[in-house]
């Protein structure tokens, strides 16, 4: 049915055992149990976002995640957690076939520990240079995320980085491309330029099987491109990530929250890996209370630009259904 597209993705479906080679990208508060697990009964690769969780709450997220589907998915994991080696033992008593290692450079001897239970590593990287060398040195695939995503973002765009990575890496290696894809004629465009398939979120967070508030999914609905703003550096000292999210009351509350660590650096009472911490948590309880408690006034409403092509909520089933059909037609 999808003969064209399954034959562009077939590296991408072999690495991660599934029926498409699309996966949809850990969100935290939002890709849990459910989601996590109509996407992959759906044909595509779910992915549990670990975020701040401790070991035992991944613990449970697993084993519940397990309970509902019998398809493969995957791990997230922060690479900053202060707790990533013992998620890494989580992840290897449930046998988890791929952990993906977010937010950073994998820490030393991280991709070792989890290919020795044999689960298979994602990474991201900023840079070509840097991503030769971590596929060079053992991570299995390589996820480059452009900055039109939700979320966390680099400064550089999914257009840019494919025709930089794709052409260098994409024979030898197994690269997912993800950032600002809404239609299927979009991933049919990065399979033709080599990637072995594509990872989405944005697209994903307000199906039907979604656990986020229905004033979260409402604010997706009426959102145009425009509005998926990346957050704005105030002191050029603090290691603040960019996050683009929709424009609201938290995005001023977050230029406050940026002064306030800036002041306690100055005084001396943090260091700049707490002061990283600090905006963290910020960000961590700021998404919490939009996709949970459906505070989207002041809470963070991380969405990329492709939010202005989420109308409605849908079954994962048929989104996915409708990006293949889009993917087919454009390559047929
Ligand atoms: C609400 C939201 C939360 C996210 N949280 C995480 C996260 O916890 N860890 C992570 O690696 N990526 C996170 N992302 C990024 C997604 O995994 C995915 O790579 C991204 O959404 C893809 O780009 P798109 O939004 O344009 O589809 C998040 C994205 C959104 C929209």
């Amino acid at each position: 049915m999808y003969d064209k597209t399954h034959a562009l993705m077939q590296r991408g479906r072999d690495f991660l055992g599934t029926e498409h080679a699309i996966l949809c990208g850990a969100m935290s508060w939002v890709s849990e149990r459910n989601l996590v697990s109509a996407i992959s009964n759906a044909g595509g690769f779910g992915v549990i976002a670990c975020g701040a969780m401790t070991p035992d709450l991944l613990d449970a997220e697993i084993a519940a995640t397990k309970a509902l589907t019998g398809k493969p998915f995957g791990v997230n994991l922060i690479t900053m957690h202060p707790l990533l080696f013992d998620l890494i033992a989580v992840c290897a008593k449930h046998q988890v076939s791929h952990v993906v290692l977010a937010g950073g450079i994998p820490p030393k001897g991280s991709v070792e520990a989890i290919k020795a239970f044999g689960a298979k590593v994602l990474v991201f990287a900023p840079t070509l240079a840097l991503a030769t060398r971590l596929l060079r040195n053992g991570a299995d695939a390589l996820v480059i995320e452009g900055s039109e995503a939700g979320g966390h973002i680099g400064p550089v765009a999914t257009s840019v980085l494919a025709q930089e990575f794709l052409p260098a890496l994409a024979d030898e290696f197994v690269v997912f491309v993800a950032g600002g894809i809404g239609r299927g004629d979009m991933i049919a465009a990065y399979l033709e330029m080599g990637a072995s398939g594509v990872q989405l979120g944005t697209r994903f967070a307000c199906a039907t099987e979604s656990i986020a508030h229905p004033a979260f999914k409402q604010a997706f609905f009426r959102a145009n491109a425009r509005d998926a703003v990346a957050s704005v550096q105030v002191d050029p000292r603090l290691p603040v990530i960019p996050v683009r999210a929709l424009k609201n009351k938290g995005t001023e509350e977050f230029t406050a929250k940026q002064r306030e660590v800036a002041a306690l650096l100055d005084a001396g009472k943090v260091d700049m890996e707490q002061a990283q911490l600090e905006i963290e948590q910020f960000w961590a309880g700021a998404l919490r209370r939009a996709v949970i408690e459906g505070d989207v006034e002041s809470g963070s409403v991380m969405a990329g630009q492709s939010v202005g092509m989420v109308t409605k909520e849908e079954p994962v089933a048929e989104i996915m259904a409708q990006l293949m059909a889009e993917s087919e037609a454009a390559l047929s």
